[in-house]
Parts: structure tokens; sequence; C-alpha cells
């Protein structure tokens, strides 16, 4: 399973750029605005010069049209401009044509805030083409309801196995998500640089680890 960064900072893009772990970015509106950033554009052609990695950048337009211009114009700044499409809009509309659509013309695109075996359904059809695409799964979200997410994980696995898409684990809310993603048959799964520092743990003796607790 490869691991992308969930970040909105050029530093963490820059300072991941060598690491070979991490196969890929992702990034978010809310992500960015948070993190200050007020020139998406400048931001995401900066970003896009620091890395060869694939960098995920969403539209932020509610109508389709809007959508399908906005992509158009991120898979122009680079090659390895991927374009994420909610899975609906605001008023619960599915992007499933517009993402056929912009498939067909060669763009990469990462449909994101996917949360119901009827949405991946939806999908299904949309995203059997020759380009590569993502579909991200909000298993964190999905969980924060106390329902368990691996199996749209399964079913995920199954409905796009002969398919160019990839099934990526979004929001996870620990580290023990990327074991679970890894069972449930994910093929990628974003992490914020907080929780990528602690698959170093991995292995570690439980032993030690319960020494070190107590030391701190
Ligand atoms: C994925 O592409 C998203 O940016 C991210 O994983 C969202 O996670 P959240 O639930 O923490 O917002």
């Amino acid at each position: 399973m490869k691991v992308f960064l969930d970040c909105a900072s050029l530093s963490d893009i820059a300072r991941y750029n060598d690491d070979d772990s991490i196969s890929g970015i992702t990034t978010n509106p809310t992500l960015l605005k948070r993190a200050g950033v007020t020139d998406y554009a400048d931001f995401a052609k900066r970003a896009l010069n620091l890395t060869e990695k694939p960098i995920s950048f969403e539209v932020i337009s509610d109508d389709l049209s809007g959508m399908a211009s906005q992509a158009k114009t991120i898979a122009s700044w680079s090659p390895h401009a991927w374009v994420k499409i909610p899975v609906t809009n605001t008023r619960g509309y599915n992007t499933d044509s517009l993402v056929e659509g912009l498939l067909r013309e060669g763009i990469h695109v990462n449909v994101t805030a996917v949360f119901t075996s009827a949405q991946l359904h939806k999908f299904g059809s949309a995203m059997m083409g020759t380009t590569p695409s993502i579909i991200s799964i909000f298993a964190g979200r999905v969980s924060d309801t106390g329902v368990n997410p691996v199996p749209l994980f399964e079913e995920a696995a199954t409905l796009f196995d002969c398919s160019n898409t990839e099934v990526l684990w979004a929001s996870p809310r620990s580290v023990f998500d990327y074991y679970t993603a890894e069972r449930a048959g994910a093929d990628i799964i974003t992490m914020t640089p907080d929780l990528i520092a602690k698959l170093q743990l991995r292995d570690y003796d439980l032993n030690a680890y319960s020494r070190d607790t107590v030391n701190q």
C-alpha cells in the first residue's frame, strides 16, 4: 500500500520529496485555508515545482461547469497535478458524468468525500476508462459515526479490481488506520505528517515502549 502525505505546507512537501516511502500528496481547501493560504493557484504552482510526485488539488466551484473549467486549469499546471472532484456538489448532485468526461480527456481525477456503497457503485462505471484515477473513501469520518468503514474498502477492491482506479483510505484518525487500510485492501492511505512519523514505531517492542512511557 502506498502512503500519500496529506498537508497544506510547502515545507512539508519539500521535506518529504526525497522520502521514497511517500508516493504522492493530497491537499484540501480546508487544510489550505487553515494554513493561511490566500492565493490557491500560487500555492499549487509552487507545490508542483517542489516535487514530481502526484499532488491532488480540489476544485472549489459548486456547479458542475465551474468544476469542469477549474479541473482543466488545475490539470494545465503540470502533468503531475491531479484534480480532486467531490462526489457530489453541496446540493447532493452526483458528479459521475463530469468525472467520466474529465477522465476521457486524460485528466487525472481523485473523486473525494466518498462515504457510501451507493456512491461507489454510482462511480464504478464512470471510472472504468484508461486514465488512472483515485477514489477517496473518508474512512475516519465514516468511523466517526460508529460505522465500520472496512466493508466499503472490501467492496471497492472488488468493484475497481480490473480498472485503473486506486482506492484511497482518507481521513485516518490514528496510525492504526494504516494497518487496517492495508488489511482492507486499500491501494493508498493519505496521512498527515504526525501520523507518518509514528509509522516508525512499527514492530517496536511493547515492553520497551512501556518503559519509554514510564520514563516520560
Ligand atoms: C484526503 O484527501 C483529505 O484531505 C483528508 O484525508 C481529509 O481528512 P479529514 O477528515 O481529517 O478532513
